[in-house]
């Protein structure tokens, strides 16, 4: 029997350890999985509505670390998670994605001698100022099985010198999550609470350091929507990190000056699936969003400068446009004027890809 303690922690792990942990249940005669919830995110609308939606089951540990500077968050983690490894004495440590809570359960295991397998391992932005490019490059330098969604994973991590034999191409597991539940979605009435029209609006997410922890960087975004929810209505679920920076820079005024710009709360899995799903268009600088999206062929801005998700640009329906306004302004404008043609769902974003990675944590446990 392997014991695997599968580690998730802010909202974008949710979706992403859901299949895996069915097909390991699944697999009940071989394998006894544990779910650990670090408590990195612990608001109902940015967890438990997930675990709802989800029908994840209940974490078997909260490690409740909550909120705190960078340093202090992955510490705080990395004792209580200590602590459970000690306890339970898994076989193997599976993580997910590049945050805090992924990074630092990563650390631990591995210095316990634990295998950690990583899902989503190879992704590179090659922007070292998102603290999410540090979580990736420490989790894959120590992982033992690093799982790939896409070939540009791979090259990545041979390029950074790890051994073929560890990295194995199994494909979006995100992806999974979607078709899983895009029938479930459909029943949201989340077009009928904000009165929107099918292909009739856009979405828009915004929660990276770099976009809103500036004052002038979040008031140029914000502008650039002027001219588009004059347009068409656009809708934007906000992340609690935008919140308080709109808040704490007395930015409001600039969003209740914008009729057609809809603020609410941070949407569930299912509501937010049936938003963007029926979007003309999605404004985002969410790392999980532009794979979504490129998944159902609904066109993205990405406002970003780089992504570490690159097949979402080369193959499917995503673009980079940065954080200057006008150029957003200008981008979005044309993609409305000029809907851009679907792209192409890449290789192995196929619905199937937990059953790839639970092949490869048996197969590499032998
Ligand atoms: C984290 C991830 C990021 C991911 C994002 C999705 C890291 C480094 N970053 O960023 O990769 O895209 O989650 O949401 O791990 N807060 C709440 N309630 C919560 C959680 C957070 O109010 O349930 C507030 C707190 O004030 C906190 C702030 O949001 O200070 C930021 O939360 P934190 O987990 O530090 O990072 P995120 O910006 O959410």
């Amino acid at each position: 029997m392997l014991k695997i303690i599968n580690v998730v922690g802010a909202r974008p792990n949710f979706m992403k350890i859901a299949p895996v942990m069915e097909e390991m249940r699944r697999r009940a005669d071989r394998l006894q999985p544990l779910l650990v919830h670090t408590g990195q995110h612990y608001d109902e609308a940015m967890s438990d509505s997930f675990f709802e939606d989800l029908q994840i089951p209940r974490p078997d540990v909260n490690l409740e670390i909550g909120s705190a500077s960078h340093a202090e968050q992955t510490a705080r983690i990395m004792i209580a998670f200590e602590q459970v490894i000690k306890e339970h004495e898994p076989d193997w440590v599976v993580v997910v994605g590049d945050v805090n809570s992924t990074m630092a359960a990563t650390l631990v295991a591995s210095k316990m001698s634990v295998k950690v397998a990583h899902i989503e391992a190879g992704l590179r932005s090659f922007d070292r100022t998102m603290p999410e490019e540090i979580n990736r490059l420490v989790t894959d330098a120590l992982a033992d099985l690093l799982l790939t969604p896409s070939p540009d994973g791979n090259e990545n991590l041979l390029r950074e010198g790890v051994s073929p034999e560890k990295i194995r191409f199994v494909g979006n597991v995100m992806i999974d999550t979607l078709y899983a539940q895009m029938e479930r979605a459909s029943a949201s009435l989340v077009l009928e609470q904000y009165q929107l029209q099918k292909k009739n609006y856009c979405a828009m997410t915004l929660h990276r350091p770099s976009n809103v922890d500036d004052k002038k960087t979040l008031a140029g975004i914000l502008d650039a929507l002027h001219s588009v929810q004059e347009r068409l209505p656009i809708v934007f679920p906000i992340h609690p990190r935008t919140r308080a920076r709109l808040e704490e820079f007395g930015l409001n005024s600039v969003i209740e000056k914008q009729k057609n710009l809809i603020l609410t709360e941070p949407l569930g899995y299912l509501d937010f699936l049936q938003l963007y799903s029926n979007s003309r268009l999605v404004l985002t600088d969410s790392g999980g969003i532009q794979e979504e999206t490129t998944a159902l062929g609904i066109p993205c801005l990405t406002l970003r400068q780089n992504t570490e998700r690159p097949i979402t640009v080369t193959e499917g329906t995503n673009r980079l446009v940065g954080n200057d306004p006008a150029v957003i302004k200008r981008e979005a404008l044309n993609a409305l004027d000029n809907p851009p043609t679907a792209g192409r769902v890449p290789d192995l974003w196929d619905g199937q890809a937990a059953k790839r990675i639970v092949d490869a944590i048996e197969e590499a446990s032998r």
